[in-house]
């Protein structure tokens, strides 16, 4: 994937050596990043989250892809089954990085191995006011419905036909 800046983006699963660059990534995030992801501040649960549930190898039930500037982590999305063909998924991009559609990218390949495995509803919690993740939700390209509860969008996301491609880069990606 190359960024209408010109950085190469290379999106890949994670593998267990992620540990460090994971850890790293989650506690580099502003502590309106971590809220909105976790709905939470509480930073050694999130670094347990990282280290119990991120990197261990994936299942049918569990996967997550990763986003990489080089040497450095700079996204991640997973989902975890919860029920027969439903999973959560959750997404963070690193706070340097937003608006370039990384997000989009790392959800839409997600999305693709979700399928592969059976998944046809992707659950998503989303703070009220969460512009940027609700555009992603969009942006995916499924039929997707909300539901508001407390200030919380619980959004289904239908992975009901195949993972739309990559979307356009504008035209400095195509030089
Ligand atoms: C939500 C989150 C993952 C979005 O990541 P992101 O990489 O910024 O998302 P994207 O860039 O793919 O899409 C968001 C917006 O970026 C912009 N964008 C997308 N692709 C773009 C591109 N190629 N060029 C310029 N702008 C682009 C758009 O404004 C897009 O919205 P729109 O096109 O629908 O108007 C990120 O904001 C984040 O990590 N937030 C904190 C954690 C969180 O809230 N997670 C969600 C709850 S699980």
């Amino acid at each position: 994937m190359i960024l209408p800046g010109g950085e190469r983006v290379r999106i890949r699963p994670v593998r267990p050596t992620d540990g460090a660059a994971l850890l790293e990534l989650h506690a580099n995030m502003s502590p309106e990043s971590v809220y909105q992801r976790f709905f939470g501040l509480n930073r050694i649960a999130v670094e347990k989250y990282v280290l119990d549930r991120l990197t261990r190898p994936p299942s049918v039930g569990h996967q997550s892809m990763t986003a990489w500037a080089d040497q450095t982590l700079i996204g991640v999305a997973s989902y975890e089954q919860t029920e027969p063909h439903i999973a959560d998924f959750a997404v963070v991009v690193a706070d340097g990085w937003r608006e370039r559609g990384i997000g989009t990218v790392l959800g839409r390949h997600l999305a693709s191995v979700a399928q592969h495995h059976g998944i046809t509803t992707f659950h998503a919690d989303v703070l009220g006011g969460n512009v940027l993740a609700e555009r992603l939700v969009r942006d995916l390209g499924f039929t997707s419905t909300v539901h508001y509860d407390g200030g919380v969008g619980a959004w289904d996301i239908e992975l009901d036909h195949p993972t739309p491609s990559t979307p356009s880069l504008g035209p400095a990606a195509h030089p």
